[in-house]
């Protein structure tokens, strides 16, 4: 089938997926796929619609993206309470879904109360400040942002994330499964994933936030956090050949200031052989999650490629992470862009750190599946470093199973090569993620709608 082709088809498919409140235009559902039960998949999902959104904008449909950033804002609770059985201040929902009760339609907000392991989303607020920056990047409506509803909900979401709570580091405390991989994966504390989009949404915020004496302190507070949190990710985070010969050789029980070793990590706790078998000479990444005496390896896709749109890695760190994914094409990419993680968890890992999860099973759905989502990243990632050959490879083995697979959720088995045991079809952000990624490529201008200008660690 012709690229072409696949494209409308694609097309075809995302409008169908849109939904209506009060005959408006506000978000895209999960998924369409009519033979498994829809769960929560019905819902529009705030990290899902980042990815129909960015294609909508790039096709001047910016209302829609208007709409869904005005309903979900007035989702977001206003006022603080210390009753745990209500959502925090200023956070976001997973989801949302329009209700009707009595003929009058509503919008039902999910904050993880109703969710599957009633887990919160820590990435919806980010995802929303990042979304209205490209919103605004892409019709110019600065209007929207500047609006004192608007300002508000920045701050609010702002303040959930850079409040100081039990923690003395720059990065945001999370609980585990608070991001894309929302159920437990080991990812409690710092995970990758949530530090990169923090850092991208606390950039779109000093772009939106107006100088006003209201702002002036979260301003300050932004600006505070910035450096110390690029600096934390690109030392403390960052893996290649020269770092794993300093973390082997680690002093441990440092005490004071001067500590090399900050995070009392245990040489034994890092797979050192594996790691130096796998790990390129040209290559390097950023670790999933670092705590106290926890490095974490595992290779984490969306992190690593957002650290690379949104520049919170250097030129030459940004480089050495498409060379790793081009040296390990086969374990990252293979049959289908790309691995969500790398490696998975296995045998009594898995029992252990996911809770024996049957869903996340080794090499299946986040433990080491494979998510057509992430082409849109990868494409980004690659054209934004001049590496375009990259990203036409990747979308090109896309292409060749998409369509007929019927736009899986994700892939299963080391090499992808397995549609997702439990993967819905039809699923709204692989099509939307192929789209973005035709886009990207076709006109890098559109890049800016999610890049940043480095910032200089100082
Ligand atoms: C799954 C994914 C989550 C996604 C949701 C809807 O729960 O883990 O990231 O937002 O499905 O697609």
């Amino acid at each position: 089938m012709s690229d072409r082709l696949i494209v409308e088809q694609a097309w075809d498919a995302l409008e169908h997926s849109i939904i209506y409140y009060q005959g408006r235009p506000v978000g895209t559902i999960a998924a369409c796929d009519p033979d498994i039960s829809a769960l929560n998949y019905d819902q529009c999902f705030i990290r899902d619609f980042v990815s129909s959104a960015l294609v909508f904008l790039i096709k001047g449909r910016t209302d829609i993206v208007r709409n869904f950033l005005e309903e979900t804002l007035k989702l977001q609770p206003k006022t603080g309470q210390l009753d745990c059985s209500k959502p925090s201040r200023g956070l976001m929902p997973a989801s949302f879904k329009i209700a009707s009760q009595g003929g009058k339609e509503y919008v039902k907000a999910d904050f993880g109360n109703h969710a599957i392991g009633r887990v919160a989303p820590a990435d919806s607020c980010l995802w929303w400040i990042v979304l209205l920056r490209a919103y605004v990047i892409a019709s110019q409506d600065t209007d929207l942002a500047h609006q004192a509803d608007f300002q508000e909900g920045i701050r609010l979401s702002l303040e959930l994330c850079l409040v100081t709570r039990f923690d003395m580091y720059p990065m945001v405390l999370v609980p585990d499964g608070a991001g894309m991989i929302d159920r437990r994966m080991g990812l409690y504390g710092h995970p990758l994933d949530i530090q990169a989009l923090f850092y991208a949404a606390l950039q779109a915020s000093l772009e939106l936030l107006v100088p006003s004496p209201e702002n002036q302190f979260m301003i300050q507070a932004i600006q505070s956090r910035l450096v110390p949190l690029l600096r934390q990710i690109r030392e403390n985070y960052w893996l290649d050949s020269d770092r794993l010969n300093v973390i082997y050789r680690f002093q441990v029980e440092e005490y004071g200031e001067e500590a090399l070793n900050q995070f009392n990590i245990y040489s034994d706790s890092i797979p050192f052989y594996r790691l130096a078998n796998w790990l390129p000479e040209a290559g390097g990444y950023l670790a999933g999650n670092l705590g106290p005496s926890q490095l974490d390896c595992r290779f984490f896709s969306l992190g690593n490629l957002l650290a690379v749109i949104t520049s919170l890695v250097d030129e030459q760190q940004s480089h050495r992470i498409l060379n790793l994914i081009e040296l390990r094409w086969s374990d990252l990419v293979s049959h289908m862009p790309m691995k969500l993680c790398y490696p998975a968890l296995e045998d009594t890992d898995w029992k252990i750190v996911t809770g024996a999860d049957p869903k996340n099973r080794p090499w299946s759905y986040h433990n080491g599946g494979s998510w057509p989502v992430l082409l849109w990243m990868l494409t980004a990632a690659a054209k934004k470093m001049d590496r375009g050959e990259l990203a036409h490879h990747a979308i090109a083995i896309a292409e060749r199973r998409l369509v007929l697979d019927q736009w899986p959720e994700y892939y299963d088995g080391p090499d992808g090569r397995l549609i997702g045991k439990e993967a819905r079809k039809y699923q709204t952000w692989t099509i939307a993620g192929y789209l973005l990624a035709k886009e990207l490529i076709a006109n890098p201008d559109h890049l800016k709608l999610v890049t940043f200008d480095p910032v200089l660690p100082g």
